[in-house]
């Protein structure tokens, strides 16, 4: 995969976190999401591949934009099939979009890329799951109690138990899970919305971070495990079912278990990039500031052939770049 693909990738999530926070605290989680989408959208008309949604804003009759299968990149307008790159995208162009409805941490616009045919076509449903960072990497398994796995890193870690922060989110299906976390000891951060960033941030050393546990969705799921690949990390997830319809629609996609455990490689095969920027302050990314006719972004972009993670501050000008006039000041 192209490393001058990167640099693209952060200006296509640069344009969802520009244009969503302009409506962060609004109490508009629909309307900052919306504002994200359009912006993303439009700034995939400038990037040289053959992209094909594969996790997207839903299936085509349920979504506009960005809707699985959707083709995008200037690429398919080419006549030689060979010119550019064809890739799968997994985007969440608001993905937290409470978070960014009442400015709270941790809302950010994320694409994954990986060459076709390579990421979990994770239906919209839930998945159970485990992220740690690369010196974790081999020790955990989801089918093990969270006591068990706790153990087994705070070992890899050469650490306490009660060393270890775990990043769960705040939610009754994960009362008992709370619980026995709390009783091995750990440190918890309970989160309201938003475990793309904080599983990206478990993989980080600096994070503060050390794993994240618990039931989010599916299509995140897949999100983070491109960036988990990319740092070395280690991630297992189970799809969560809510009922027997959502089974079904998931064997159309072309799930065969509906109970199997995906181990990091399931989730994301093959050469994977990820990016994100901050769209509200967060355990990963600056949000966005606005200066007066400028703005700041905070990105980061990193690829699983190098191993390499930037990120990457930008200020942008919004009087003098074309397409950023949505992001002049509202009054
Ligand atoms: P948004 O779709 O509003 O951005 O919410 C995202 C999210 O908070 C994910 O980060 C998380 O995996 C999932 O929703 C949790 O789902 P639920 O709120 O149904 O528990």
């Amino acid at each position: 995969m192209d490393r001058n693909l990167a640099l693209e990738m952060i200006r296509v999530t640069e344009a969802a976190a520009l244009s969503s926070a302009r409506m962060m605290g609004r109490g508009d989680r629909k309307a900052a999401d919306q504002a994200a989408v359009d912006a993303m959208r439009r700034a995939f008309d400038s990037v040289d591949i053959r992209g094909t949604v594969v996790i997207g804003e839903g299936e085509r009759d349920e979504a506009p934009m960005l809707y699985i299968g959707e083709r995008v990149g200037s690429g398919w307008n080419h006549a030689d099939p060979n010119h550019a790159p064809r890739v799968d995208i997994a985007v969440d162009p608001l993905e937290g979009t409470n978070l960014c409805a009442t400015g709270q941490p941790d809302s950010i616009a994320v694409i994954a890329v990986a060459d076709d045919g390579q990421f979990l076509n994770a239906p919209d449903t839930y998945m159970h799951k485990i992220v740690v960072g690369p010196w974790a990497r081999g020790a955990i398994d989801i089918a093990k109690s969270p006591t068990w796995n706790l153990s087994a890193v705070a070992e890899a870690k050469r650490c306490a138990v009660s060393d270890l922060t775990v990043v769960i989110l705040e939610r009754d299906r994960h009362n008992e899970l709370i619980a026995e976390v709390r009783k091995t000891g750990a440190r918890i951060r309970l989160i309201s919305d938003g475990d793309v960033a904080p599983a990206v941030a478990a993989t980080q050393p600096e994070s503060g971070i050390d794993m994240l546990l618990g039931t989010g969705g599916a299509p995140e799921g897949v999100l983070a495990a491109a960036a988990v690949r990319c740092m070395g990390g280690d991630m297992q997830g189970q799809l969560r079912w809510r009922n027997n319809d959502e089974i079904r629609r998931a064997e159309k996609m072309g799930i065969k278990d509906p109970s199997r455990i995906y181990h990091l490689e399931d989730l994301a095969q093959g050469q994977v990039m990820f990016a994100a920027t901050g769209v509200t302050d967060g355990s990963l990314l600056r949000g966005v500031r606005f200066h007066g006719g400028a703005a700041s972004t905070h990105s980061v972009v990193m690829r699983s052939k190098s191993g390499t993670i930037r990120f990457i501050e930008a200020r942008h000008h919004i009087g003098t770049k074309p397409g950023l006039d949505f992001l002049r000041a509202r009054t």
